[in-house]
């Protein structure tokens, strides 16, 4: 495995996250403010022959999953192309796409055949008004148009982020989890995170445990999955359903350790971490004609200096919690 990939306590960072645009066509409340986020302007976001390169190089070195995010990476126009030239890269084992869902139905069947193999969406309500509530805009029975025509065309499991939010959507946990009986889904509960100006609060953060302890009250039997490799997620499930429900910890215990992830901005930028705010730009490298050698120097550098563990993030768990760290600047779900 790649050197320049290995960090200076040996994660191994196999899996790349790429950011196809910074726009989106929800506002998610826990997300964008209602007029949504600056946005970069076009000659400084990556080409598409851009991005394919560096995947290119990513892959070369020992990135086997990708996974195209955004904004809604779903309103890029060439996003089927670019799965399909993904798809040629020897190595490379897993595309996957995090969507919020809107546009899916309609396009799946062209992703599917360029070679998409995962999908992860969006859903953090089963109550139509409550969605509009939430996202600002209208959709919820496209999204889940599009959560059942994943199902019809075999991705298992579909997995579905729900964000919890107390107050919000917290007591729908049970009708999530009951969607899993029929469905091979995999419904994860996310600790809600705090983004720069996303109006995060501690209260309004549901924890691990305090969800956990919900689910165990309806179904005792509920049963915990071993642990995937370097997985974000603890998979539990309800014995005899086809689906799992799993939780996303990112608050209330950190995954850092097992981190294997990188990061590229729809700008071009590398981040090591998802909450850093440490970037380099691999744009402006290509751009200035940097030789691979050079790219990978760049790279390798970023990566060696990638923190043990976002500790300021842990620290938002105290109550009450220290001020907003500046260093947040993740609006984007990158
Ligand atoms: P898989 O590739 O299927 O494992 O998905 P994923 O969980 O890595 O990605 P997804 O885009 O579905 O994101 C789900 C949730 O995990 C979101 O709330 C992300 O913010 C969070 N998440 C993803 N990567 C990281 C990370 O590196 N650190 C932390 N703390 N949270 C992450
Ligand atoms: N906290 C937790 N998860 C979030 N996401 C977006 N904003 C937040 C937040 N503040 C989730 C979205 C999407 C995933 C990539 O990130 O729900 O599914
Ligand atoms: Fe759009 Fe995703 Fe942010 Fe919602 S969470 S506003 S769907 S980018």
């Amino acid at each position: 495995f790649s050197a320049f990939l290995t960090d200076s306590f040996g994660r191994r960072h196999s899996y790349l996250r790429i950011s196809l645009t910074e726009r989106c066509n929800l506002r998610c409340q826990y997300c964008m403010p209602e007029e949504g986020v600056p946005l970069t302007p076009k000659a400084d976001l990556l080409t598409t022959e851009e991005i394919l390169t560096l995947a290119r190089l990513f892959v070369k070195e020992g990135v086997d999953k990708i996974r195209l995010t955004g904004g809604e990476p779903l309103i890029r126009p060439d996003v089927v192309d670019i799965v399909a030239q993904l798809r040629r890269l020897e190595g490379l084992r897993t595309i996957g796409i995090t969507t919020n869902g809107i546009n899916l139905a309609r396009l799946l069947p062209q992703l599917q055949k360029a070679g998409l193999s995962a999908i992860n969406i969006s859903l953090d309500t089963l109550v139509p008004a409550k969605f509009e509530f939430i996202v600002r805009r209208k959709g919820f029975h496209k999204v889940m148009e599009g959560i059942h025509k994943a199902i019809e065309l075999g991705y298992s499991p579909v997995k579905v982020n729900c964000v919890v939010m107390r107050g919000l959507n917290e007591d729908e946990l049970l009708d999530f989890v009951a969607l899993t009986e029929g469905l091979p889904l995999d419904v994860r509960f996310i600790e809600y995170m705090p983004f720069d100006g996303n109006k995060w609060n501690f209260k309004k953060m549901v924890s691990y445990k305090e969800m956990l302890d919900t689910l165990q009250q309806q179904w005792p039997e509920l049963e915990k999955l071993p642990e995937e490799e370097s997985s974000t997620a603890k998979a539990f499930k309800i014995p005899g359903f086809r689906g799992q429900v799993s939780f996303i910890t990112s608050m209330s215990e950190h995954f850092c350790g097992t981190c294997n992830r990188l990061r590229i901005t729809a700008d071009g930028n590398l981040k090591v971490c998802l909450f850093g705010n440490s970037e380099v730009s691999l744009r402006d490298h290509l751009r200035a004609g940097a030789s691979e050698e050079e790219l990978l120097r760049v790279i390798g550098a970023a990566v060696g200096r990638k923190k043990r563990q976002h500790a300021e993030l842990f620290l938002m768990c105290q109550d009450p919690p220290p001020a907003l760290p500046s260093t947040f600047r993740n609006s984007l779900h990158v």
